[in-house]
């Protein structure tokens, strides 16, 4: 019986370079979850209807159980396990979501916060329907999305008041004895 051809590939995951073989029909889901451990990213309809497996790919959300891992070779993927900081403090739009009771059972959740963190990005203040159309391709079954909806603005709120606090903390400091 003829063998499945396996291809090296190295995809930089959250910052590190990992490296493995894969057949060219390896989900990209499939090989972060059993190839390289990394089980946050989350599968359920298996087929780009959900919205569960949602990762980054240079930046931008993609449904991994729709993308062959072949084909992220070479490009950064950000999962659920790279939103937070190094030190593990957590990135604004995740402790919006703890904040605002976003999730119920979290089995949507890291698709919806790979999906609110590229939305953020491109546009930082969001209005309701922008929130819509944003977090649209995600399904949750609990939480009837108001309070989701609600992070998002309260994520947008916490990063602007980070940046703001960064913009002060490197402007020049006024001389103790300046009137
Ligand atoms: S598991 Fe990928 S969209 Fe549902
Ligand atoms: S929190 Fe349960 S599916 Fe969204």
């Amino acid at each position: 019986m003829a063998t499945e051809t396996l291809f090296e590939i190295a995809l930089t995951v959250n910052g590190v370079v990992r490296e493995t073989k894969v057949p060219a029909r390896r989900l990209l889901s499939d090989c972060l979850r059993h190839d390289l451990g990394l089980t946050g990213t989350h599968v359920g309809c298996e087929h780009g209807v959900c919205g569960c497996c949602t990762v980054l790919l240079d930046g931008e959300p993609v449904r991994s159980c729709l993308t062959f891992a072949v084909t992220a070779a070479g490009h950064e993927i950000t999962t659920v396990e790279g939103l937070a900081a190094p030190d593990g403090t957590l990135s604004p739009v995740q402790r919006a979501f703890r904040e605002c009771h976003a999730l119920q059972c979290g089995f949507c959740t890291p698709g919806f916060l790979c999906t609110a963190t590229a939305l953020l990005a491109e546009n930082p203040a969001p209005t309701d329907e922008e929130i819509l159309e944003g977090i649209s391709g995600n399904l949750c079954r609990c939480t009837g999305y108001q309070n989701i909806i609600k992070a998002v603005h309260r994520a947008a709120e916490i990063a602007a008041e980070e940046a703001a606090a960064d913009a002060g903390d490197a402007a020049p400091g006024r001389a103790a004895d300046e009137p």
